[in-house]
């Protein structure tokens, strides 16, 4: 039996988040620049992409660019917004062949014009599909958009839209840039490390942390499989005891 046939489809989670960690490592053993890790690195993310719309889960959210990874070398994160730019250019038509539609998160006011374009151009392109949406994670970061949600709040607050008492937990949600979709129920690393590195802080509250240690560019089909199995396999309990959970 192979392991897709082990799946559950009924219990499959509607949103997984994957935090594609390992690229410069993959890249370095192969005694190449960081860049082509990052290259090798899209593989994965078209073979992750088309898996889950197949299986028919509803939302993928990729952690492609942190807020911190304007940091890196100055040529590394040229290269990661051209691979980006090429990369929708040349995956728009294999979205539409999914029917997927493509969406973003984070800061896309401080990505270069020219991706900047490329993105509203295939979320445009895309919009009217209905199976899965793949969200890319771009200059985002968790405490980012925590702290754009309390200014937003905040202002609200100020001009009479918004009440104190009625901030709870379903209003907060509201405010983040993931507003609409539901909390991831899987969260997938790879490369073997265990951070969440300033990702969806407030919406992994609640969900399984998978992490493995092939690095992203390796990452195929049977390990998205995996993690789902190993998903299936736990008991989410979400503060209850085992035996209420059972009932
Ligand atoms: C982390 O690996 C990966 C990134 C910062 C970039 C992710 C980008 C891609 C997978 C390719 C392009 C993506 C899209 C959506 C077109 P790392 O560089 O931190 O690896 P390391 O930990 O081994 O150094």
């Amino acid at each position: 039996m192979s392991l897709k046939d082990e799946l559950i489809k009924d219990r499959l989670p509607k949103h997984v988040a994957i935090i594609m960690d390992g690229n410069g490592r993959w890249a370095k053993k192969r005694g190449n620049a960081r860049v082509f890790g990052h290259k090798h690195g899209v593989t994965a993310v078209r073979e992750t992409t088309e898996t889950a719309a197949e299986l028919g889960i509803e939302y993928l959210t990729l952690y492609a660019f942190s807020t911190e990874n304007w940091n890196r070398p100055k040529t590394e994160v040229d290269a990661l917004m051209s691979l980006l730019v090429s990369t929708i250019s040349s995956e728009t038509g294999t979205l539409m062949k999914n029917n997927v539609r493509l969406n973003t998160i984070g800061c896309k006011e401080s990505l270069p014009k020219g991706v900047q374009k490329k993105l509203n151009d295939c979320i445009e392109k895309t919009s009217a599909n209905s199976g899965l949406t793949l969200t890319l994670a771009l200059s985002y970061s968790s405490r980012w958009e925590i702290i754009e949600a309390f200014k937003k709040v905040a202002q609200d607050v100020k001009d009479n839209q918004l009440d104190v008492d009625d901030i709870d937990a379903d209003m907060v949600s509201n405010y983040m840039t993931t507003a609409g979709i539901p909390d991831p129920e899987l969260m997938i690393r790879t490369s073997g490390e265990y951070r969440i590195s300033n990702f969806l802080l407030w919406q992994l509250a609640y969900s399984e942390l998978y992490f493995c240690d092939i690095l992203w560019p390796d990452f195929r089909r049977d390990d998205l499989y995996r993690a789902l199995l190993d998903f299936q396999g736990r008991e989410r309990r979400f503060g209850k005891t085992g035996d209420q959970i059972k009932k």
